[in-house]
């Protein structure tokens, strides 16, 4: 379950997924048809930093994985690094994505902009969200084209242009020395180059107008700034947590595709099809896929669903811990959740402890914090809370082998 956008209607719970509903201009896919849902609308399927929430973000791995089950577009950032290369990486420190903090403990806080290419390379960039990916680097932008290779869609987010100056006018002569990807005609897939930084965006456009870009923003621009958007931007992606009914309307009427980020549950991917979007960015691209396909998860079919997530609220203490999640067995089954995990939006990892069964019809709070063990309470023992108490964030419950088992969005 999930809330909705407190500005927007009611999620329609237990609607039919069959409503009728017009058919969406959807982003196009040079010579393929986007899927339908059931309800007969299309989106597009835009794997946020890759499949990201079953493998670390912007990795090889993940957007191998995003490929493997059926995306239409990778969505990934670029930045710069010291010497001036084209790196694909997200956030603007090395600190939460590689291992950076033990291979160069003494260039805190390490910057991506301060280390060369050659040090980036000598980074892992797959650890830290599980072991088993151990080994993942941080891609240049050449070797991502390459990994690509004309199997997906491309959504390349210029990131940060404010500590990455130059970066517009850098992706643009590297796009120019790779016409395969930005010659229309020869295109294998799509590109879509886009920005939360409206004038990197134009500098952008400006040196390859032919290529289609996208703003990112959190609200839909008020109504005659969103006319002049038009007239050079292809696509809009909004925040899904501040998107309200009346504005999405306005920014297909106005003529762009509408493709908020980063929609992450069933309830969330109905209501956002209702408002008529042409595609979701998501970190889970293959549970959109098998909605939009038909092939909707049931749930509490593997007896458990996240019933609540109870994230920090302002009048807590800064010393809270009392942030947990709560799941439920549906099932009249006892079922043994030890070593399941919640992961956020964030890829952070709370795991259950082993030996803890849920019974029929009973509850499990999943603490992120320290504190006392009991048969309905399991405590991680962090310091740190890890649910987005500002704006909203999603869970998803995955068994132990990382198959997902359910997906919670909340909306603050
Ligand atoms: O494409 C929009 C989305 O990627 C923006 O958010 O922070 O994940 O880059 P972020
Ligand atoms: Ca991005």
């Amino acid at each position: 379950m999930s809330t909705s956008p407190s500005s927007g209607p009611a999620l329609p719970s237990g609607a039919p997924v069959g409503d009728a509903g017009p058919a969406v201009a959807p982003v196009p896919r040079a010579g393929t048809t986007p899927p339908v849902c059931r309800s007969g609308r299309r989106a597009t399927t835009y794997a946020h930093r890759g499949s990201s929430g079953m493998a670390p973000e912007n990795t090889a791995a993940a957007f191998e994985l995003a490929i493997a089950e059926g995306a239409d577009y990778v969505e990934t950032d670029v930045q710069l690094s010291a010497d001036g290369e084209l790196v694909i990486i997200h956030d603007v420190t090395l600190a939460r994505t590689t291992d950076a903090r033990l291979a160069f403990a003494d260039r805190a806080p390490w910057n991506v902009q301060a280390f060369t290419l050659a040090e980036l390379k000598k980074l892992d960039a797959g650890g830290w969200y599980e072991g088993e990916f151990t080994g993942q680097h941080i891609l240049t932008f050449d070797e991502l084209l390459d990994l690509l290779g004309g199997r997906v869609g491309l959504n390349l987010e210029l990131k940060s242009p404010a500590v990455n100056p130059g970066l517009a006018q850098a992706v643009a002569a590297r796009l120019r020395r790779r016409p395969d990807w930005i010659e229309p005609g020869a295109r294998p897939q799509p590109l879509i180059v886009g920005s939360f930084d409206e004038q990197a965006l134009r500098d952008f456009h400006t040196q390859l107008p032919e290529v289609p870009v996208s703003l990112i923003t959190y609200d839909v621009p008020a109504g005659g700034m969103l006319t002049d958007l038009a007239g050079w931007i292809f696509s809009l992606n909004p925040d899904i947590r501040r998107l309200r009914p009346e504005d999405a309307g306005r920014v297909t009427e106005a003529g762009m595709a509408l493709v908020p980020w980063t929609v992450d549950s069933p309830e969330l991917w109905r209501w956002a099809l209702d408002l008529g979007v042409g595609g979701m960015i998501t970190n889970y691209p293959h549970a959109l896929r098998d909605m939009l396909h038909g092939r909707d998860r049931v749930p509490g079919a593997a007896g458990v669903v996240i019933d609540d997530v109870r994230y920090r609220s302002p009048g807590d203490g800064a010393r809270w811990t009392g942030e947990h999640v709560v799941l439920r067995n549906v099932s009249d089954q006892p079922v043994d959740v030890g070593g399941w995990y919640l992961r956020n939006q964030a890829s952070d990892r709370i795991v259950v402890g082993d030996g803890y069964v849920i019974p029929a019809g009973g509850l499990l709070r999943v603490h992120t914090g320290p504190g006392d063990n009991d048969a309905t309470t399991y405590h991680n023992g962090r310091t740190t809370a890890v649910w987005n108490s500002r704006n909203g964030d999603s869970a998803g419950l995955h068994r132990a082998d990382g198959t997902i088992v359910d997906l919670y969005a909340y909306i603050i």
